[in-house]
């Protein structure tokens, strides 16, 4: 391997992808290339992962040693309603990748979610049996099974992401932001259980993962990674109340009537195996929050 190993971060414009970068970035043993569909600025590469060819084209020109593939269409209600689109960018890409990847001997770290199960049986371990509810779900499972057929990549499965944005609706969390400071009447769920996890947690994650391989640690197969506290949406909507200084009196809470049968109650992950690892990173939502209002300028 050389001595300044090249990694590649498709989908470097994401939430999770621009921090995964900047942490690359920072460390001047490692050369990082990222790629963008649309906000290709910072000398990001343009990559369509819709055009087979264009994703062959990047990856033999960067000829990477490592790939962390963040780009997804993550939205579960846009996956329900575009399935096709959905299923080429979670996992037929991600295929012709891990081949490509395999060929070249470059470990592949694909980002996956908690949807992959159903949330009736936490914790869940790496080895827990997937159970997707919707689509969204469904074709991360298959894109993580491309990503396995190959034994020198990861599968990083991850809960609800918060970081600093580009703009407050880039997440659903900082959407919340300007009616908050309008004092407008916002109604959250307070059923389903979620592990808000900082964005910048995951990319130090990702980070010691790859630093492990580069000194000779096997790190492969299936991995967990969450924040530690459990909160409903409206106990985080609470939470940014509080952070912004703001009453939160028009925030209420919305208790379904009966179970929804499109979303998990729980999908709380078991990070032991990264643990053991001595990997991992927990910014408490507190002080998470804090950050992505200075960072986000707001
Ligand atoms: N956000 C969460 O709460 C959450 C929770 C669990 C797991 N995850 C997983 O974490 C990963 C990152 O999520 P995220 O929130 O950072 O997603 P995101 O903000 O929506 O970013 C998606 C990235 O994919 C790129 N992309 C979209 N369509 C593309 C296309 N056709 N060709 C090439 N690139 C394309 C985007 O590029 P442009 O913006 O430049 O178009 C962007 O860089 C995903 O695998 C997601 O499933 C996310």
């Amino acid at each position: 391997m050389p001595s300044q190993p090249k990694v590649l971060i498709i989908g470097a414009s994401g939430l999770l992808g621009r921090c995964i970068y900047d942490q690359f970035s920072q460390d001047p043993n490692f050369h990082t290339v990222g790629t963008a569909s649309k906000r290709t600025r910072d000398n990001l590469l343009q990559l369509d992962l819709l055009n087979f060819e264009n994703i062959s084209k990047i990856f033999n020109t960067v000829s990477p040693q490592f790939v962390i593939y963040c780009a997804a269409q993550k939205d579960p209600d846009i996956a329900e309603r575009e399935r096709d689109m959905t299923l080429c960018l979670n996992a037929i890409s991600v295929k012709l990748l891990a081949e490509l990847c395999a060929v070249s001997a470059a470990p592949l770290f694909y980002i996956s979610t908690d949807y992959v199960f159903d949330g009736t049986k936490p914790p869940y371990s790496p080895s827990s049996k997937t159970t997707p509810m919707g689509y969204y779900g469904k074709s991360k499972c298959v894109g993580e099974k491309y990503t396995l057929q190959y034994q020198n990549n990861c599968v990083l499965r991850l809960p609800f992401l918060y970081g600093p944005v580009e703009y407050p609706g880039e997440s659903w969390l900082t959407s919340l932001i300007n009616p908050l400071l309008r004092s407008e009447a916002i109604c959250c769920d307070h059923w389903a259980l979620r592990f808000p996890t900082y964005t910048y947690d995951v990319a130090d994650v990702c980070y010691q993962m790859i630093k492990s391989i580069h000194k000779g640690i096997r790190v492969s197969g299936i991995y967990h990674w969450s924040g530690s506290e459990c909160y409903t949406k409206y106990e985080m909507a609470l939470g940014l109340a509080s952070a912004l200084n703001v009453k939160h009196h028009r925030i209420t809470p919305n208790l379904p009537t009966s179970e929804p049968s499109n979303r998990p109650y729980n999908c709380r992950l078991d990070c032991s195996t990264l643990q053991m690892l001595n990997i991992g990173t927990s910014t408490p939502f507190e002080g998470g929050l804090r950050k992505i209002l200075l960072a986000s300028n707001i």
